[in-house]
């Protein structure tokens, strides 16, 4: 059987990302292309250095989901993981890849997920509430936004001192652990 061939999907800085990538145990066991919906030049050049496939995504949601269909399609794509991407993926793609589609979503779903919550949005409003834990989650995806299985969470506990950034730092340094790991574990189990 060919190694997994990952695809990994992001709209932001591409941390998590970049944390897959060089996370010896996935890279020695699978394949990756990044695929950006926005301009990401630190990526595209991390991707370049490592002979990586790095492709920038245009258009309204229906256009990217279109292209990453059929990129998926060409490059034998065998598991897609979401990474700070802030479209949602068409029931097409998640049928096509039903439970080979995870997502990293910042916080204890199902609390502060669903639209809009996302990126710090999500730590503004655990600080609104007063939490005092917050976390990452990471989940299959399925067609209803934020409610695929849940594969894991990991909590960190809130102090009152800590402001917005502060919790925002707390969850990025949980992704780093953990996120990497689970990846591994979901991909080659
Ligand atoms: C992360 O906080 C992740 O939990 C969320 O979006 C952010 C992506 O950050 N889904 P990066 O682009 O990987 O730095």
């Amino acid at each position: 059987m060919n190694s997994p061939k990952i695809a990994i999907l992001i709209s932001g800085t591409g941390s998590n990302a970049r944390r897959m990538i060089n996370f010896e145990p996935l890279r020695t066991c699978c394949s990756f292309i990044v695929l950006s919906s926005k301009n990401n030049e630190s990526i595209q050049s991390f991707c370049n250095d490592r002979k990586l496939e790095y492709l920038e995504l245009s258009g309204d949601t229906d256009e990217l989901n279109i292209q990453i269909e059929r990129i998926c399609q060409e490059k034998h794509v065998t598991h897609i993981i979401l990474a700070g991407f802030l479209k949602k993926i068409s029931p097409n793609i998640i049928k096509n890849y039903r439970e080979r589609i995870l997502n990293i979503h910042p916080s204890l779903l199902p609390k502060y997920g669903g639209k809009g919550m996302y990126g710090r949005h999500v730590h503004q409003a655990v600080f609104n509430a007063g939490e005092t834990k917050t976390g990452i989650t990471i989940h299959e995806v399925s067609e209803i936004y934020d409610q695929g299985k849940i594969i894991a969470q990991y909590e960190v506990t809130i102090s009152k001192s800590d402001d917005v950034d502060q919790i925002e730092q707390k969850v990025r340094q949980l992704e780093e652990l953990y996120f990497p790991e689970v990846v591994k574990n979901f991909v080659i189990g």
